[in-house]
């Protein structure tokens, strides 16, 4: 998937680093296709907003629900840019 973005992330260059946290699950179930909209664009986010030379986090670790026995995947973007202004962040989902 990163590939989609390699031109941006060489122009500025800045480097993506990706952290698999307790890897305990190698295959989900899920919507490849929204999954894979949802992350690109927090990747363009993090593309947009990063100065030269910064570089972007994703990170991905499990949760475990206790209660029902099933397993979630969390994914966090990072970026070293300037941050999303207070005013802005009720308008995330
Ligand atoms: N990683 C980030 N760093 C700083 N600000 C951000 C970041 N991600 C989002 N924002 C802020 O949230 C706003 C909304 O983001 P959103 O992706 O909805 O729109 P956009 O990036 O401006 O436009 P588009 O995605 O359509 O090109 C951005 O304009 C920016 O102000
Ligand atoms: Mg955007």
């Amino acid at each position: 998937m990163l590939e989609m973005v390699e031109d941006k992330t060489n122009m500025k260059k800045i480097e993506i680093l990706t952290e698999f946290k307790d890897p305990t699950m190698t295959t989900i179930k899920t919507d490849k296709k929204r999954l894979t909209q949802v992350i690109l664009n927090l990747v363009s986010n993090a593309l947009k907003f990063t100065m030269r030379d910064g570089n972007i986090k994703i990170c991905i670790s499990d949760i475990k629900d206790q209660h029902n026995n099933v397993t979630h995947v969390k994914v966090t973007v990072a970026d070293t840019g300037i941050g999303i202004k207070n005013e802005d962040k009720p308008k995330l989902f």
